[in-house]
């Protein structure tokens, strides 16, 4: 557990599975020895990361004073930049009677006055030569669907990553290897928003057709046991659907 009074917290969308970590682990471990007091973090808004609302419940219960959110986004994104705001405001709201840090939201890097600088800066600098000998994209691993019984497809869209998911898909993973299922038993598909957001966080299982609304890290054993060792959807779970 980390003690300090301020933390920054640096993001990225990720729908696609990018982690800020791969993008700015030179930059943090520079800026932790420029300020040896602040805990650097990242966290993403969707996809396979550490989510904002898991980094924010750290730096809380650290007893942070005063959280920091900074996107790591370097392309101008204004929709997804008030996603951030939304899924903050989120946690925000559920901190109800706790003594919160106080969180503030930093401005788009694109709009800092050195943003054209770092662009020249990269064009500029040292470059690479881009190689033929790079490894291929293909591979007789790949040649084939793997044989899975069933595919599950766990929501990591934004609004889910808000209230759980990623914590589901952990558990589910944990879940699966502790009964001795890989990937050739279950397949597990980390997904952007697949719609239903409000039933968040939402998990479907094929091609059984079964969809789960509010599946949280505290039912995933019950689910793998009944549904995907069992066979027997758990009912009283399912999410609602359009007729
Ligand atoms: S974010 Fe999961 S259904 Fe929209």
């Amino acid at each position: 557990m980390n003690h300090s009074a301020r933390w920054a917290i640096v993001t990225a969308p990720t729908d696609r599975g990018e982690d800020p970590r791969d993008r700015v682990g030179g930059a943090l471990a520079a800026l932790r020895k420029r300020h040896p007091d602040t805990v650097f973090r990242t966290a993403v808004l969707g996809g396979s990361g550490p989510t904002i609302t898991e980094a924010l419940d750290e730096a809380a219960q650290s007893g942070a004073a005063e959280v920091v959110i900074v996107s790591a986004q370097t392309v101008p994104d204004r929709k997804m930049d008030a996603w951030f705001a939304r899924v903050v405001g989120h946690w925000l709201r559920e901190q109800d009677g706790t003594a919160a840090p106080d969180v503030r939201i930093a401005g788009s890097l694109t709009d800092a006055p050195g943003y054209t600088d770092l662009l020249d800066a990269a064009i500029g600098g040292p470059t690479t030569a881009a190689r033929t000998t790079t490894a291929p994209i293909t591979s007789p691993l790949w040649d084939e669907v793997p044989g899975f019984a069933r595919h599950v497809l766990v929501c990591r869209g934004p609004r889910c990553s808000a209230q759980g998911g990623a914590e589901t898909g952990r558990a589910i993973d944990e879940a699966l290897t502790e009964r001795g299922l890989g990937d050739d038993d279950v397949l597990i598909t980390l997904t952007g928003c697949m719609f239903p957001c409000s039933q968040a966080p939402v998990v479907a299982v094929y091609p059984d057709d079964t969809w789960y609304a509010g599946l949280t890290a505290d039912r995933v054993d019950r689910f793998v046991d009944e549904h995907l060792v069992g066979g027997r959807a758990v009912e009283q779970w399912r999410g609602a659907r359009r007729g």
